[in-house]
C-alpha cells in the first residue's frame, strides 16, 4: 500500500487539471442504470485554454506545479508556501504526534489538501520531517543561514530525495526486472555507476554519467511540461483497496516480521477529514507499519474500488463536494474531454503496433466478451483506460508495455528538462553537505530508518520498503547488475548509443 499511497503523492506533487464554472450531468443509459450506484452525477469540466499554436490548438491547465519541485509538501504557490512555514530556521509545520496539523475546520495543513486520504497524508509528513531534519543538519553546518537560506536549501534538497527516492526505488518496484533497474540507476548514476560518479563526478554525458547533474537541461525543443497522456497512464485508481487493514505493532514479531491483524477499517473511512481524526486515533507507526504490510489491488478490469463509485471529491480547498461521483465513468469522460487518443490510436502514436481483434489485447475470454458486448468488433473505439486495465502484463510488471512506454519517456524527461537536476544539481546550489545527504539517500527504507530507526528492522523483511515487508527479501545476486542477461542487453544498447554520440559530438565539434 505504502507503493499505491507515493504514487499518489507524486501526482499531488505534478498535476490536477483545473476547473471550469460549467457544471455537467452525465446519465446512465437505462440498460445499465441498474448496476450502477449513482444513476446520474454531476461535475465541473475542465478549464480549455487556446494554446497559441495550431496543433494542438486547445490545452488545459494545470493548477499544480509541474515540476519535481516537492509541491505536495510546500504548495503550489505563495499562500500555499506561508500556509505551511513556521518561519522558524527554514522548518515546516508537523504536530507534535508527528503528524500534520489541522486548520480550526480539521482540513489538513500541507501543499496539497485535495482528495487526501491517511496514507497519503503520512507520506506528506514523513517528508514534512525530512525536510525539517534536513534544516537541523545544514543548521549546524552552516550556522550562518538564515530562516529563509535554510528553508530553500532544505527544499531543494528534499526535494530531489523524492524524485530519487521515486526513480531508483519506486519505479523498479513496480517494473521489478533487472532491465529496469539497470536503466533507472543508469538515468541517476550513468552507466559507470555511483562509486565512479561520487569519484569524479559528472564528466561523460548521459549515458555514462546519467541524466542527473548534465551541464545543462535537455527538452528536446519543448519546454518542460507533462502530457495530457502522461496523466491517462497514472489513473491507477484500482491500486486503492477496498480496506484498510490496521495491524497490532505491539505484538511480538512472528519469524516473518509480520504483526498480528487488529482491524480492518473501510477505505471511505480513511478518507478527508474523517481519515485525519481516524488517523490521529491510529498514530503514524502503526499506519506505516500496517500500509507495508498491506498489498495494493492490480491495475486490471473488474478491480476498480467500489467504494470510488459514489465518492465525495473535494474541492480545491479540501472541501467535500455535494455532488456524488461516479469515478470510473468519469476518468472515461476526461481522457475523452481531454482528447487523449483512444487505445489503439494512443499506440499508433506511440509507434506501437495496434491491436486488430481482441485476442491481441488479452487472452481472458471473460474480457473478450465483454468487450465485444460494449464496443462490438470495432476495436477502434476501446477507451484508453478499459484497453490499458485490460492489455497483458510483461512479466513482472505492475503494468502494461503501453503504458510502460509513455513512463520511460516522461520518467528521463522529468529529470533531463529541469534545472535543478542538471545546471544547478551541484554543490553551489545545493550547499556540498545537502548533495552529499541527497547522494547518501537511496532508498524509502532510508528515509523511513531515519526517522523511526526500529521499524524497519523489527517489522520489514523484504529489501525495499515499496514491497509487502513480509515478502522475501530481494536474494542476493553475485553477477554485477550489467551483466546480467535481462540487464544487459540494455547496457549493450547503451554502450553503442554512447559510442554513435562520441563519433557524432567529434564531427560537430571541429
Ligand atoms: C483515496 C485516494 C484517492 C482519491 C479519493 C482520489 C480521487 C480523485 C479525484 C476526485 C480525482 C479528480 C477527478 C476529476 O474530476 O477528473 C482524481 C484524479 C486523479 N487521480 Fe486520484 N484519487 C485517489 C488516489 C489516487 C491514486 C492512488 C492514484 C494513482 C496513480 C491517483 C491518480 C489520479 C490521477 C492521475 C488523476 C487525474 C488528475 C488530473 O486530472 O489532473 N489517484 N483522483
Amino acid at each position: 500500500m505504502i507503493a499505491c499511497s507515493w504514487i499518489q503523492f507524486m501526482i499531488h506533487d505534478w498535476i490536477d487539471h483545473m476547473e471550469d464554472t460549467q457544471q455537467v450531468e452525465i446519465r446512465a443509459p437505462d440498460e445499465v442504470a441498474e448496476g450502477c450506484p449513482l444513476k446520474s452525477f454531476k461535475f465541473y469540466k475542465n478549464k480549455k485554454v487556446h494554446t497559441g499554436s495550431a496543433k494542438p490548438e486547445i490545452g488545459f491547465l494545470n493548477s499544480r506545479t509541474p515540476w519535481w519541485d516537492g509541491s505536495v509538501i510546500y504548495g503550489n504557490n505563495n499562500d500555499g508556501m506561508i500556509k505551511v512555514r513556521t518561519f522558524k530556521e527554514g522548518k515546516l509545520k508537523i504536530s507534535g504526534d508527528g503528524l500534520l496539523e489541522h486548520d480550526e475546520k480539521g482540513i489538513p495543513i500541507s501543499g496539497d489538501i485535495r482528495n487526501c486520504w491517511a496514507g497519503f497524508t503520512l507520506l506528506q509528513a514523513l517528508f514534512v520531517k525530512e525536510h525539517n531534519i534536513v534544516c537541523d543538519m545544514l543548521k549546524e553546518h552552516y550556522p550562518d543561514f538564515d530562516d529563509e537560506k535554510l528553508y530553500r536549501h532544505a527544499r531543494l534538497v528534499t526535494s530531489a530525495v523524492i524524485a530519487k527516492i521515486h526513480t531508483i526505488d519506486w519505479t523498479v518496484e513496480l517494473l521489478k526486472t533487472d532491465t529496469l533497474l539497470a536503466g533507472m540507476r543508469i538515468n541517476w548514476y550513468g552507466f559507470f555507476g555511483k562509486k565512479i560518479k561520487d569519484l569524479i563526478g559528472h564528466k561523460f554525458g548521459p549515458v555514462c554519467s546519467g541524466l542527473v547533474g548534465l551541464q545543462r537541461p535537455r527538452d528536446h525543443g519543448i519546454l518542460y511540461s507533462l502530457t495530457e497522456e502522461f496523466v491517462s497512464v497514472y489513473r491507477m485508481h484500482s491500486l486503492l483497496p477496498d480496506k484498510v487493514i490496521l495491524v497490532d505493532i505491539r505484538s511480538t514479531t512472528s519469524e516473518n516480521k509480520c504483526p498480528l491483524l487488529q482491524e480492518e477499517v473501510p477505505m471511505w473511512e480513511m478518507i478527508g477529514k474523517q481519515g485525519e481524526r481516524r488517523l490521529a486515533k491510529i498514530g503514524m507507526e502503526q499506519m506505516l507499519v500496517s500500509m507495508g504490510h498491506q498489498s495494493c489491488g492490480a491495475v486490471t478490469l473488474w478491480n476498480y474500488p467500489s467504494w470510488m463509485r459514489n465518492l465525495v471529491a473535494h474541492d480545491v480547498d479540501g472541501e467535500d463536494r455535494p455532488d456524488l461521483v461516479d469515478m470510473a465513468a468519469l476518468e472515461l469522460y476526461r481522457d475523452r474531454e481531454r482528447n487523449v487518443a483512444r487505445y489503439n490510436e494512443f499506440r499508433r502514436n506511440l509507434l506501437m503496433i495496434p491491436i486488430s481483434t481482441w485476442e491481441d489485447l488479452t487472452d481472458d475470454v471473460e474480457v473478450i466478451e465483454a468487450l465485444r458486448e460494449i464496443y462490438g468488433d470495432d476495436v477502434e473505439e476501446l477507451d484508453l483506460q478499459v484497453g490499458l486495465h485490460a492489455e497483458k502484463k510483461i512479466k513482472g510488471f505492475a503494468i502494461g508495455e503501453t503504458a510502460f512506454f509513455i513512463f520511460l519517456l516522461i520518467a528521463s524527461r522529468r529529470l533531463e528538462a529541469d534545472r535543478f537536476f542538471t545546471t544547478n544539481f551541484n554543490s553551489r546550489t545545493y550547499t556540498e553537505k545537502g548533495l552529499e545527504w541527497v547522494n547518501k539517500t537511496e532508498t524509502l527504507k532510508d528515509v523511513i530508518d531515519r526517522h523511526f530507526p526500529e521499524m524497519t528492522e523489527k517489522w520489514m523483511r523484504c529489501s525495499s520498503a515499496f514491497s509487502v515487508w513480509s515478502s522475501d527479501p530481494t536474494s542476493r545476486n553475485y553477477i554485477p547488475l550489467y551483466l546480467r542477461p535481462a540487464s544487459a542487453c540494455y547496457v549493450l544498447m547503451s554502450i553503442l548509443a554512447c559510442f554513435f554520440l562520441i563519433i557524432f559530438s567529434k564531427n560537430f565539434l571541429v
